[in-house]
């Protein structure tokens, strides 16, 4: 039952990605040293996945008040990340949106916009506090990593004029879900026990996000959106499957140096 659950979650995910997971980059993660940083950056893409869904409403779907709500529901995460305030203990902050947030009236999506990405940014945050606590119970100190090249390769591509760039935007995410779904899965197996459990236990939300992503997309580009879809494909293939000195959690093919 659980293999077959598995399956209907990955079968869209591996028919949109171009490519699987290189064996090179599971070895190197799978190695116990490497733990702290493949812990450490997946806190920060979870960080990174509920900013990036929060600017999009910021931008493109709602008023100053609205906007401000949403940036103080992120503070006290954003504090202990950037200015290491607070004790990494999120418990208390989970549903922090202190307003309803109102749609702007010039942009058709808005509400849609909104209600997918507020859902996905909760889910985001539960994954962080969720890894958080991983770090603490496995005695490893959350420290600054920097970012791989992933997700900057991704976004030099994206137009700089609208709707392209909301568009390749959206694309853009929903590449980044996908691949993260993939990866949970791929590495499940080379984890303990209960770490591989818990990246089971994501790959539901993260393949609904690739789904959100990619249907608003295509919803708001109000036209054929395919050919920018095999465009990041490809070039998202290429981060993944080509050689990459440093490991993160979307880093490419491990190579030594
Ligand atoms: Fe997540
Ligand atoms: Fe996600």
């Amino acid at each position: 039952m659980l293999i077959y659950m598995l399956n209907s979650l990955l079968e869209p995910i591996h028919a949109f990605l171009h490519n699987t997971t290189p064996q090179a980059w599971l070895d190197e993660a799978a190695k116990p040293q490497n733990l702290p940083v493949l812990l450490i950056d997946h806190a920060n893409c979870e960080l990174k996945a509920a900013q990036t869904a929060m600017w999009l409403i910021r931008t493109y779907a709602v008023e100053k008040d609205s906007g401000d709500a949403l940036l103080a529901w992120l503070k006290p995460y954003e504090d202990y990340v950037y200015r290491r305030i607070g004790n990494g203990d999120f418990s208390g902050y989970q549903s922090g949106l202190s307003k309803k947030l109102i749609s702007k009236t010039d942009f058709a999506f808005g509400d849609e916009l909104i209600d997918k990405m507020v859902l996905l940014i909760k889910e985001e945050l539960h994954h962080f506090q969720q890894v958080m606590e991983f770090l603490d119970q496995r005695g490893i100190a959350y420290e600054n990593l920097s970012a791989g090249r992933y997700a900057k390769g991704l976004m030099q591509q994206v137009r700089n004029h609208e709707p392209a760039r909301l568009v390749d935007k959206l694309i853009c995410g929903a590449y980044i879900e996908a691949r993260s779904c993939e990866r949970f899965a791929a590495l499940a197996p080379y984890m303990d026990k209960e770490l591989g459990d818990f990246y089971v236990s994501l790959l539901r939300s993260e393949a609904r996000h690739f789904q959100d992503y990619l249907s608003l997309a295509e919803k708001i580009a109000g036209e054929d959106i395919s050919a920018r879809v095999q465009h990041f494909g490809t070039l998202e293939a290429g981060l993944i499957s080509s050689p990459d000195a440093e490991l993160r959690f979307h880093s490419g093919s491990f190579v030594e140096q």
